[in-house]
């Protein structure tokens, strides 16, 4: 038997209701005494706006609501799947897994389901496994969800992170067969370099122990995403004998509207070719790449027979980019 390649075969996504603006964001920090401008965030970030969960609304329902878009578009019914993967790193509980509850709410009974925790190149992470256990041949058609709700860990006093992330889900099936679709993939991580993006809070004897809020040191995270979005896009397309001039479409992690400009001037790509949805989205860390993939299929950008570059980078430090012909 030859080896199966594997293959994205539909997309979907989620948001949440409510998108708050900047300057209605403004308003609310004000409100606590925290200063800040529309003109600082579009300037700094690019960012618009950003979508932000209603209390009530888990991790999951978003991460349900882009399973079952992305099953709709591949055609495919929902106990078909046998893998279910879901990067997060706002799960709503310890244990059971997101992807374990997504998988019951899908009935997707006897699926393998597992959460993937490398915080924004979580997505990333979860497509190269899945294009692994593809192409091993143990499994056959696999869900992968990015879904966060990082506004439950943001430190709403600290306006040097809380104006950059929003919460979202997006999602792909990913199924065998007899054409390549995903043409490279590699993971890497700098465990050393941990401490520049954490939440280092810990459930401890009944109570949060420690800091439960996200904390950044801004530039160096965007010094060291710059650097190694580039190596990373080098390096697979190396692994697939092509060029970035090769490439239909660069979709990068969404974090700041610097960091994707910088990282397509360093491939040489001009920035039509690079998709952008932080401007509405916000960073949505492991939700953003597909997020922002099921965006541009929708409108028509991203179409059958052409290259996209996935690119994830973020806590851990992680990064890593999955080369696939769509
Ligand atoms: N509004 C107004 N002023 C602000 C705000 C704000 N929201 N936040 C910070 N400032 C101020 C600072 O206090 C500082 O003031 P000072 O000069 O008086 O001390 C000034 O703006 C400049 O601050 P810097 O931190 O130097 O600003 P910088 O140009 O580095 O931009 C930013 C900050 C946007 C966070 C930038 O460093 C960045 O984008 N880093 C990457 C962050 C990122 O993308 N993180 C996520 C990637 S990985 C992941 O997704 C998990």
């Amino acid at each position: 038997m030859t080896t199966p390649f594997a293959r994205v075969t539909g997309t979907g996504s989620a948001l949440p209701e409510r998108a708050v603006s900047n300057a209605e964001l403004v308003r609310e920090l004000a409100a606590r005494n925290v200063e800040t401008s529309d003109e600082w965030i579009v300037a700094r970030t690019g960012i618009r706006q950003r979508y932000l969960a209603a209390e009530g609304v888990g991790t999951v329902d978003l991460a349900e609501r882009a399973a079952r878009a992305a099953l709709a578009a591949a055609g495919v019914a929902p106990d078909s799947v046998d893998l279910v993967i879901v990067a997060t790193s706002t799960p709503d509980q310890v244990f059971p897994s997101t992807a374990c509850s997504v998988q019951a709410r899908l009935g997707a009974v006897g699926a393998a389901a597992f959460d993937v925790q490398a915080a924004c190149s979580g997505f990333v992470y979860a497509l190269s496994l899945a294009d692994a256990l593809i192409r091993v041949g143990s499994h056959r058609r696999a869900l992968l969800i990015g879904a966060e709700v990082y506004s439950r860990i943001l430190d709403w006093n600290d306006r040097s992170t809380c104006v950059l992330f929003g919460d979202g889900a997006g999602a792909v099936v990913l199924e065998a067969g007899s054409t390549p679709g995903i043409l490279a993939s590699r993971m890497h991580a700098d465990g050393a370099r941990g401490s520049i993006l954490t939440v280092a809070g810990r459930l401890n004897q009944g109570a949060a122990a420690g800091d439960p809020f996200l904390r950044m040191d801004g530039k160096a995270v965007f010094k060291l995403a710059v650097d190694v979005l580039e190596s990373s896009a080098r390096e697979v397309l190396a692994l697939a004998d092509l060029g970035p001039e090769q490439i239909d479409w660069l979709i990068p992690h969404q974090a700041n509207i610097r960091i994707l400009a910088a990282s397509a001037k360093r491939l040489g790509l001009p920035p039509e070719r690079v998709v952008v949805t932080v401007d509405r989205h916000g960073n949505t860390s492991a939700a953003s790449v597909p997020l922002a993939l099921d965006v541009a299929r929708a409108d028509g950008r991203v179409r059958p027979g052409q290259r996209i570059l996935l690119q994830g980078v973020g806590g851990g430090f992680t990064w890593g980019s999955v080369l696939l012909r769509m």
